[in-house]
């Protein structure tokens, strides 16, 4: 099995699961996977595997579509949250079906990955790790919009918890998976977790940059709900943050949007995504050479490159 074919099994095995006798879940499911994605990482995990010796991608399907549902679930509700009305250039579960429903979407979708995860014994407690961390990320995310307390300390630390996390996971769950020795198991995740940081800083620039359509969800939303790379950029370096910001201008928005553009935001959170980029690169250091390895040193550059 190519890395392809196993990227299409990742695929079917997601429809195989959320497939219910009860419509709004089976079809609210189905719509937003259907939408597409970049499907990173379950590639990323895939590759991790690869790039240890796996040859048996078919042992590692379930995981990594496990992997997505958690993704998935957790942007099913990030957009009740975020009052998104538009994911991967469709209307949103929550846009079609109602607040209601895509609560109960994303909940059917994490709970999946629980069917998906059970004959893989301990790596369950990887997974867990993550998703506990991405919870724990959203959550400090709104509770520092809410206490106007957005610093960048307080920014990284919501990063690495709601996003990195589970790239972490999935390059340790794929180097287990190929039997990997502890070391490995953690460069891999030291990789992932990189990855995700530049790419969660790039998610935040495109929100400032790039238009709705482009992005194929609602762009500017970041700065208007109080958060983000250019909010906790804004906020840098005066005690009280975001407040004092908002005192010195009438428009919090027009504030933060006006210190972002005047300063060097936009630059600075390339020059992060990019160390970031780079320190995964170099963690793949005790990788023997391999095609696996060149995709994943690849992917680290694209993370960086993306513009969607
Ligand atoms: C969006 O993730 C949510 C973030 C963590 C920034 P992706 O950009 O990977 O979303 P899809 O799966 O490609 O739509
Ligand atoms: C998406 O976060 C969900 C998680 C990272 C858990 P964001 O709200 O930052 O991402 P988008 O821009 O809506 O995809
Ligand atoms: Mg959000
Ligand atoms: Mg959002």
């Amino acid at each position: 099995m190519t890395l392809q074919e196993a990227m299409q099994a990742v695929e079917a095995k997601m429809y195989e699961v959320v497939n219910s006798d009860v419509g709004v879940l089976r079809d609210a499911s189905r719509h937003i996977l259907e939408a597409g994605g970049k499907r990173i990482r379950p590639r990323l995990l895939l590759l991790a595997y690869a790039a240890n010796g796996g040859q048996k991608f078919d042992e590692a399907v379930p995981v990594a579509a496990a992997v997505e549902l958690v993704h998935t679930a957790s942007v099913v509700h990030d957009d009740i949250n975020d009052h998104g009305v538009v994911r991967r250039g469709r209307p949103s579960v929550n846009a079609i079906w109602g607040r209601t429903f895509a609560l109960l979407t994303g909940d059917y979708l994490f709970t999946k990955v629980y069917e998906l995860m059970a004959p893989y014994r301990d790596l369950n407690v990887v997974l867990a790790e993550a998703t506990v961390a991405l919870v724990e990320g959203e959550t400090l995310q709104a509770s520092a919009v809410k206490e106007n307390n957005f610093s960048r300390q307080v920014y990284y630390d919501i990063i690495a918890r709601k996003t990195a996390a589970l790239f972490r996971s999935a390059g340790r769950l794929g180097a287990r998976l190929a039997n990997a020795p502890d070391e490995v198991v953690e460069a891999l995740g030291q990789y992932g977790f990189n990855i995700g940081l530049a790419f969660q800083i790039i998610d935040d620039v495109l929100d400032i940059i790039a238009d709705s359509e482009k992005l194929g969800k609602t762009a500017g939303v970041d700065i208007a709900q109080g958060r983000g790379f250019a909010v906790a950029y804004a906020a840098n370096g005066q005690p009280g943050g975001v407040a004092v910001v908002e005192e010195t201008f009438d428009d919090p928005i027009v504030a933060i949007r006006s210190k972002v553009m005047r300063g060097g935001a936009i630059d600075e959170a390339y020059q992060q995504a990019e160390a970031f980029s780079q320190m995964a690169v170099e963690s793949l250091r005790p990788l023997p050479d391999s095609p696996a390895k060149d995709a994943l040193i690849e992917m680290a550059y694209t993370m960086v490159k993306r513009e969607r």
